[in-house]
């Protein structure tokens, strides 16, 4: 039988309708606007994409919303004062800076000194810190990994004792998911497998896995015959393998390709998410629901 599409337009959708209401509550109760300020350095044509994305996200549920366009050459000392400027501004309650930064900028100075209390990329290590220890400790979630938590949770896939297997390490999503995944929680309490690049066998790993979430930046590889039968697989993969021209506007549009051979997976598997339209549409939301609680955390 072919897998349930898991849709995540339509789970997105959802979430920003849920977080449209808390906003509207907030206000009401306690005069309360979430704040998100997002930072651009240069023009960087993908970069502007994503953030025009995350304003018109941000303004759309009723947020107080900056995006800080700053030149190509800003200095590192001017763009930390901008940093410290909004950590002291409360109207502002996330902190977004947009990577990759110029060469001349160095990357982890920058986000390091984003107060973790609106680091709502949950880049910061005081914040991966709390999301190791888990529970009452964890405030964000980095926003790919809890798109993707997100996903399976909606679309009633059991977490509690299955084998996820995480393809992939990196650090915004292989490794914070794991550990999402394993913790003593909802939507979790998994054993969790991680392959990586230096894996001996990554296959007999990957047909073990219940829910198999494959994070490695490689176009289909993952093949068909390595999906157990009635897995959740996840694919996190966005590659870009050509162009072709949109059937709307008429311009060249890139064809994407997630890490799983999609067409055949969905005959094996009991869900699968497709790319696009899977996790990719999660992550703003994701982000959203990351102001919406740094806003609620600081009535507290
Ligand atoms: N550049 C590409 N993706 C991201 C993201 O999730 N956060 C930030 N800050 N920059 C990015």
């Amino acid at each position: 039988m072919a897998a349930t599409i898991i849709d995540g337009n339509r789970i997105a959708a959802e979430i920003r309708e849920e977080l449209k209401k808390e906003v509207a509550i907030m206000k009401e109760k306690h005069g309360l606007v979430p704040g998100l300020v997002t930072i651009l350095v240069g023009k960087n044509p993908a970069s502007i994409s994503y953030v025009t994305g995350k304003q018109k996200t941000a303004h759309d549920l009723g947020f107080y919303s900056v995006q800080d366009d700053q030149p190509e050459d800003i200095p590192e000392d001017a763009l930390l004062a901008l940093v410290e400027k909004y950590n002291a501004d409360p109207k502002v309650h996330g902190i977004l800076v947009q990577l990759p930064l110029p060469r001349h900028i160095n990357e982890k100075r920058v986000l390091n000194a984003i107060d973790p209390d609106k680091d709502v990329d949950c880049f910061h290590p005081v914040n991966i810190g709390r999301l190791v220890i888990g529970g009452s400790e964890a405030r964000f979630s980095p926003c790919t990994p809890a798109g993707i938590k997100e996903l399976i949770m909606r679309s009633g896939v059991p977490t509690s004792g299955a084998e996820v297997v995480v393809v992939g390490r990196s650090n915004i999503v292989g490794k914070p998911i794991a550990i999402m995944m394993m913790q003593k929680a909802k939507g979790a309490n998994a054993t969790v497998t991680v392959v990586h690049t230096g894996s001996r066998d990554m296959e007999a790993h990957c047909k073990r896995a219940d829910i198999l979430i494959v994070a490695a930046g490689v176009p289909g590889l993952v093949k068909p015959e390595w999906i157990k039968p009635g897995a959740c697989v996840i694919d996190v993969g966005v590659n870009r393998v050509g162009e072709k021209k949109s059937e709307k506007t008429g311009r060249m549009v890139p064809i994407l390709k997630g890490d799983v051979d999609f067409e055949a997976a969905k005959e094996i598997a009991g869900s699968i998410t497709p790319v696009p339209g899977g996790v990719g549409p999660m992550t703003i939301t994701m982000l959203m629901k990351n102001t919406v609680l740094s806003a609620g955390l600081s009535i507290e």
